[in-house]
């Protein structure tokens, strides 16, 4: 009775199109998590294998497929839930919310603990995944089809393939200048950003000297038609205008 009422407050909170009670029992992210705690304790037991089938029977009734080993806290809600996978090491703390389509998943390379530790709070949106066995700090948002590769810390919205922090608490990043790198070390985008400046100043410079030789040819175009007004004759030695000098002595 107490998992039943968990799941009408869950529902009703974070489904706006819920309208009635009753409707609770029509979600798949209720059976899913019922079928997994029941399969989590027989994990726990060593039954492994009545564990797997109960999260397969889940898989197929739902299509939320949960690894009996995976730890839940309180609270999750599981949207729609169709196409999602949650490992067997992967931990989920209290007041999660996951839609359609998310992998809590390893990348292939961990043994022992291979799939991520999500925080209180975190939501992860529709197609997401989040790969390998680090943190998801509390409150954090990933943004929908993004690939999480490494941590992230609190109060994050994290998008993009690989997964770029956004905003840090609401405050926009600018990973050029802003980028907290205590808190997300990423070489390859701060090479980047050298990289493009460095580019731009190489653009600047090239401009000015590009300037300079149209400015330097017009002064020799300048100094050519002179020498012909006065002396009918170019004095300029290896004069590249010696056809327009001709013309314009004539
Ligand atoms: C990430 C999300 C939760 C918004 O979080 P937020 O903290 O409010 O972030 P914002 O909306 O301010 O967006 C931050 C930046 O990320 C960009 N962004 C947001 N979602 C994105 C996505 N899925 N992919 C790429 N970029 C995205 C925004 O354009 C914005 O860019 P800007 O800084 O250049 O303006 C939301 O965009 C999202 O993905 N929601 C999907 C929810 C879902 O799965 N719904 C399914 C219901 S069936």
């Amino acid at each position: 009775m107490g998992y039943i009422r968990e799941q009408i407050q869950v529902i009703k909170e974070r489904d706006p199109a819920i309208k009635s009670t009753a409707e609770v029992f029509l979600y798949p992210s209720f059976y899913a998590l019922l079928f997994h705690k029941v399969g989590h304790y027989l994990y726990k037991k060593k039954w492994y294998f009545l564990a797997r089938l109960l999260s397969q029977l889940a898989r197929g009734l739902t299509g939320i497929e949960i690894h009996p080993g995976a730890t839940i806290g309180k609270g999750l809600f599981i949207d729609h839930g169709m196409g999602v996978v949650i490992g067997e090491t992967c931990e989920i703390g209290d007041n999660v919310t996951i839609y359609h389509g998310v992998t809590l998943g390893g990348t292939g390379k961990d043994h022992g603990k291979r799939h991520p530790t999500i925080g209180n709070n975190v939501m992860i949106s529709t197609g997401a995944k989040v790969l390998g066995p680090f943190k998801v700090g509390d409150n954090s948002r990933i943004a929908a089809n993004a690939v999480v590769l490494q941590e992230i810390p609190e109060d994050c919205t994290v998008v993009g393939i690989p997964g770029k922090i956004v905003r840090i608490a609401g405050q926009r990043v600018n990973p050029c200048s802003q980028l907290d790198q205590v808190k997300m070390p990423d070489p390859i985008q701060m090479e980047m950003c050298k990289m493009r400046q460095n580019v731009d100043a190489l653009q600047d410079k090239i401009q000015v000297l590009e300037d300079t030789i149209v400015e330097l040819h017009k002064l020799k175009d300048e100094k050519c038609k002179e020498a012909a007004l006065k002396t009918h004759e170019c004095t300029e030695p290896n004069c590249p205008n010696k056809e327009a000098c001709e013309t314009y002595r004539q």
